[in-house]
């Protein structure tokens, strides 16, 4: 096994259907089989207590308001980070998160119009102040996201159903990550052996 001098951290974002779940785990796979420690997490979902708050966000059988969205999301974070993400940083692992704290500025800031300052300074609270060192962010059109997530033939979530709600959420995504440096977009309407080809290309150079 590559043991690293540093643990680096990389988020992949999107919006539903963007195809950066197949993405994280063929990263992972890839790095796994290069011999890097590698370790493939999500959020929301990454810890016990964080797969309990997923089926509460997921399924809604009661009425869930704006704000408590958003702190259910942040107690997955808060848990995500001190159980997974500190202690893999610490070992000096590259860990991949399937999805992070831009999610909750995508979705709750620009899809549910809570104030995004306020989102973000409870992101870094949560988070302990660690960022990660890269974002991959998978970029598709919502018309093709929207067909990827019928043809799942899977219940559609909240946060799926409206192509609207979906539309904010991506313009969000696209706005955020504008002017970021830290932030690589990915064309995810590209098939998923080319992304992984783009992906892994940017690692490299990040890991050198
Ligand atoms: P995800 O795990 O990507 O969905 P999937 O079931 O397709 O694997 O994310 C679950 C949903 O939660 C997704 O629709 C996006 C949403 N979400 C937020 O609204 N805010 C957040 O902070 C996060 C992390 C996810």
């Amino acid at each position: 096994m590559k043991k690293l001098e540093y643990g680096f951290f990389i988020a992949i974002e999107g919006i539903d259907g963007s195809g950066k779940s197949t993405l994280a785990k063929n990263i992972y796979n890839y790095l796994n089989e290069l011999g890097y420690e590698t370790i493939l997490t999500k959020e929301p979902g990454g810890t016990p207590l964080g797969l309990q708050l997923r089926t509460i966000l997921q399924t809604k059988n009661t009425p869930v308001n704006t704000k408590a969205e958003f702190l259910l999301f942040a107690a997955d974070r808060a848990q995500h980070f001190s159980n997974v993400i500190m202690p893999a940083l610490n070992n000096n692992k590259i860990i991949i998160s399937d999805r992070l704290n831009d999610s909750s500025i995508a979705y709750q800031g620009y899809g549910r119009s809570l104030d995004i300052e306020t989102l973000k300074h409870i992101n870094n609270w949560a988070m302990g102040d660690i960022k990660p060192n890269l974002t991959i962010f998978v970029r598709v059109d919502t018309n093709i996201a929207f067909k990827r997530i019928k043809a799942r033939k899977e219940e559609l979530t909240d946060f799926e159903k409206e192509q609207s709600f979906m539309n904010k959420v991506a313009f969000g995504f696209q706005e955020m990550y504008q002017n970021r440096t830290d932030v690589v977009t990915l064309d995810g309407n590209k098939t998923q052996e080319e992304l992984l080809a783009d992906a892994v290309n940017t690692i490299k150079k990040h890991l050198q």
